[in-house]
């Protein structure tokens, strides 16, 4: 294995490639290779990007005709018929199936630029500036994503002030305290000091912040607060959408609906670079270019977006996540959490964290992940302190290659608390 040029010419800044030190050839399904020869359970799964596989066979064939009959590839936000063609498969498969009213934003192709979108979108209509945020939330890292988002190493990089956001504790932080209320009056008290925001936005599982699942009744509570008070809710599907909770957005559990909905990741079907920031179309009140990015809507992207849905419908991709999720679950409560008492597990659909945190080692979860890693499975961590060993793999995985994923990381667990 030959990392050197890496390690000489690459920025310090590269992260993931420290947790998982090897040089990777190819991927396919739920597994990946390098150039050793060793194979990889993928429990991490593109931190979200490739929820139908790696290489997903039907959506390849598509690309692969889209590329060889030399469709164009780049467009800017020109009309193409890929981009046509995904549009209409989102409007009559996606949105009008379950109701939904949304116009429809290409910002440029990762999760933050749809934030950036959503953030920007919000205060030109409300015209106000402050925004409120959960704490534990992770929204990307661009400045005004950035601003968003909790965790303090994140923000150190920033610079500059993070400035008109007003954070809100999570339910989880303090199950005494209602947050809602809480809100109702940060904004009533003239002596609270904060403005009234634009909007508030959140994700409905916080998944960097340690997969804190919001309940149905709290998300609804917050739908009503954001209604009571001229305040835009803008829900982050950017990690959680595409079928990981176990419907396609992963607000539908609660029957609400967003005023602003953001995903990435999974939505480009083929880890394809692409974004979209939905609102209702009151909302759309941008001037042409007014928001505006070279890279909006690449074509190959369209083509494995549109491929990813079809084979999402087709695969019933929302009921695997589902039932996938109750092996996770039950494999972790019969065979994981008896190891040892303070070891929680939260989850829903696909989505999965172990939680190490009342177990006070430094850096626990950490050595789990790379004990996992020599043992054949690429995890990752997340939450405070990243004491959460997080569990997603690709949607499609077969039952029995997550269950050995799953009997690693029992056997990882063992392994590391032996050693305590
Ligand atoms: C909820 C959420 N929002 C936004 C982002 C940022 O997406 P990107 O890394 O594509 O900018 C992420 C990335 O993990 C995320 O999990």
């Amino acid at each position: 294995m030959n990392t050197s040029v890496f390690e000489t010419y690459e920025s310090e800044v590269r992260s993931y490639c420290r947790h998982f030190p090897t040089v990777f050839t190819k991927a396919v399904g739920a597994e990946f290779y390098d150039e050793d020869g060793n194979k990889y359970i993928d429990f991490f799964c593109g931190a979200g990007a490739v929820n139908y596989g790696h290489n997903n066979p039907e959506i390849k064939k598509k690309l692969i005709e889209y590329l060889e009959s030399d469709g164009i590839i780049h467009a800017l936000d020109m009309y193409t018929i890929p981009k046509r063609e995904f549009i209409e498969t989102f409007e009559e498969k996606i949105l009008k199936p379950r109701g939904l009213n949304y116009k429809i934003q290409f910002p440029g192709p990762t999760g933050t630029n749809a934030n950036e979108a959503a953030l920007k979108l919000a205060r030109k209509v409300k015209g106000r500036q402050n925004v409120f945020a959960l704490m534990g939330a992770f929204h990307g890292m661009t400045l005004g994503s950035l601003a968003l988002t909790t965790d303090k190493s994140s923000r150190r990089g920033a610079g500059v002030g993070l400035d008109d956001v007003t954070f809100i504790p999570a339910p989880y932080m303090f199950p005494e305290l209602d947050t809602v209320a809480y809100m109702q009056r940060l904004i009533d008290d003239d002596h609270s000091g904060v403005e009234k925001p634009a909007a508030l936005f959140i994700e409905t599982i916080q998944a960097e912040g340690g997969i804190r699942v919001f309940d149905a009744e709290w998300l609804q509570a917050v739908r009503r607060f954001c209604n009571d008070n001229d305040i835009l809710l803008v829900v982050d599907d950017v990690q959680v959408g595409c079928c990981r909770s176990g419907s396609f957005f992963s607000f539908e559990r609660a029957g609400i609906v967003p005023d602003i909905v953001t995903m990435s990741k999974s939505i480009g079907g083929y880890g394809m670079p692409l974004s979209i920031t939905l609102f209702k179309p009151e909302l759309d009140i941008w001037s042409p270019g007014e928001h505006n990015g070279t890279f909006r809507g690449n074509q190959l992207a369209f083509i494995a977006a549109k491929g990813g849905i079809e084979y999402m419908l087709a695969n019933k991709v929302d009921e695997q996540s589902k039932a996938k999720g109750e092996i996770v679950k039950k494999f972790v409560e019969e065979r994981i959490l008896p190891v040892d008492s303070r070891i929680e597990l939260r989850g829903l659909g696909l989505i999965w964290g172990i939680d190490f945190e009342k177990i006070p080692v430094k850096g626990l979860a950490d050595k789990i992940e790379e004990t996992c890693f020599s043992h054949g499975l690429i995890i990752e961590g997340a939450g405070r302190k990243n004491s959460v060993v997080k569990i997603m793999p690709p949607l499609v995985i077969s039952e029995e290659l997550l269950l050995k994923g799953l009997e690693i990381i029992e056997q990882s667990v063992k392994e590391e608390l032996a050693k305590l």
